[in-house]
């Protein structure tokens, strides 16, 4: 696979701060096309508007897949990658769920490595900022006809971002959703697929009208167990245990997820439980005490401490109002430390690119 390079003749002027997420675009993206299932050579090229037909199956019908991951550069200059062959993996999996050929994940690799290495003085050094990437794969033919696309693209945009919640690190607070799903068992959730994200805007709009930053979601059969959050896999101090949903089927396998869990074992000796979180105990927790904390994890959301949980108009406290919880402060400092290389990574998740 060849990467062809296209000048980029005007540079855009950087940003002095990076303050928002997903709102500033660097000067380059990588794009490649798939005809009739061969990907063929990609071409890095000027950041720029696609021509899209208006017939275009991905505005019709959805087929479309996306990733999310981050390269950090420290104070030494060196620029990493976390865990990026397993968003290509993940991205491959969505692929498939969707009918779309897959992209090769060290075809994707090498492609993303050339981009970030051409794009590095775009990324962001202060505490909590870094360069978000985002891979993203849709159908483009042009007919109406409802069935697997000849023809796709493959993109990889980057975006130099402070914190993905407006507050920061700061404790958000969650809504029990009790009157849409996002997923079944069978159906896309635990695939990063576009129409997942489409489907949860109502609730996450509704939440947000109440006061609240994101819906917290129940399983979409039985209603009562406690599934993830519109953007972050979430996590529970009960008991003194900590405990997050078993990936089921229909929640989104998170890599920060599986890396908390990993810290949180080999790093902290946390004993973490992986299991089916009736949303009762969570609430009775919260009003016993037992509830200490409660996290959301994320590749944009990073560690996320919950503060707040909404249900049935009746609101809950965790921990200290505007507190963050040890635990998640300890896992959080922990994985950042790694992600940027100010601590050794022995779980061999992070990758010099460039320094
Ligand atoms: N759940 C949903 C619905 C998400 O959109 C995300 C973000 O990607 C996550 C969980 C967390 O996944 P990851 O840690 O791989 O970013
Ligand atoms: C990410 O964390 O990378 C995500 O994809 C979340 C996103 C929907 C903002």
């Amino acid at each position: 696979m060849a990467i062809k390079i296209i000048n980029c003749d005007k540079l855009k002027q950087k940003p002095e701060k990076a303050t928002s997420f997903g709102k500033v675009f660097t000067d380059r993206m990588y794009v490649r096309e798939c005809v009739d299932g061969k990907w063929g050579d990609g071409v890095i090229r000027p950041f720029d508007a696609l021509e899209l037909a208006p017939c275009s199956s991905v505005l019709h019908y959805g087929q479309a897949v996306f990733e999310g991951l981050k390269a950090y550069r420290n104070a030494k200059g060196e620029v990493r990658l976390f865990r990026a062959r397993d968003n290509f993996k993940r991205m491959q999996s969505s692929c498939e769920r969707l009918c779309i050929p897959p992209v090769d994940v060290e075809e994707a690799h090498a492609a993303l490595t050339e981009l970030v290495k051409l794009e590095r003085d775009w990324i962001p050094t202060e505490i909590g900022t870094s360069l978000y990437i985002r891979p993203f794969v849709f159908a483009d033919d042009r007919s109406l006809g409802v069935h697997a696309a000849a023809r796709y693209k493959f993109i990889i945009i980057l975006s130099p971002s402070g914190a993905y919640y407006a507050h920061g690190f700061d404790p958000v607070a969650l809504k029990v959703e009790r009157d849409y799903v996002r997923a079944v068992r069978g159906g896309t959730g635990a695939y990063k697929v576009v129409g997942n994200y489409a489907a949860s805007i109502l609730a996450g709009e509704l939440a947000r009208s109440q006061g609240y930053d994101q819906a917290l979601w129940l399983d979409g059969v039985h209603r009562r167990y406690v599934e993830e959050v519109g953007a972050m896999n979430i996590f529970f101090v009960l008991d003194g245990k900590l405990i997050t949903p078993a990936l089921n089927g229909s929640i989104l396998p998170g890599i920060t997820r599986d890396s908390v869990i990993k810290l949180a074992r080999g790093s902290f000796g946390i004993t973490v439980e992986e299991r089916a979180i009736d949303i009762s105990e969570i609430i009775d927790g919260a009003k016993s005490g037992a509830l200490t904390e409660v996290f959301g994890t994320g590749t944009a959301a990073v560690v996320s401490p919950v503060d707040r949980i909404g249900d049935n108009g009746v609101d809950y406290i965790i921990g200290e109002k505007g507190k963050v919880g040890n635990i998640a402060a300890t896992l959080s400092k922990a994985l950042t430390d790694l992600q940027t290389g100010e601590a050794p990574d022995t779980f061999g998740w992070t990758e010099v690119v460039c320094s």
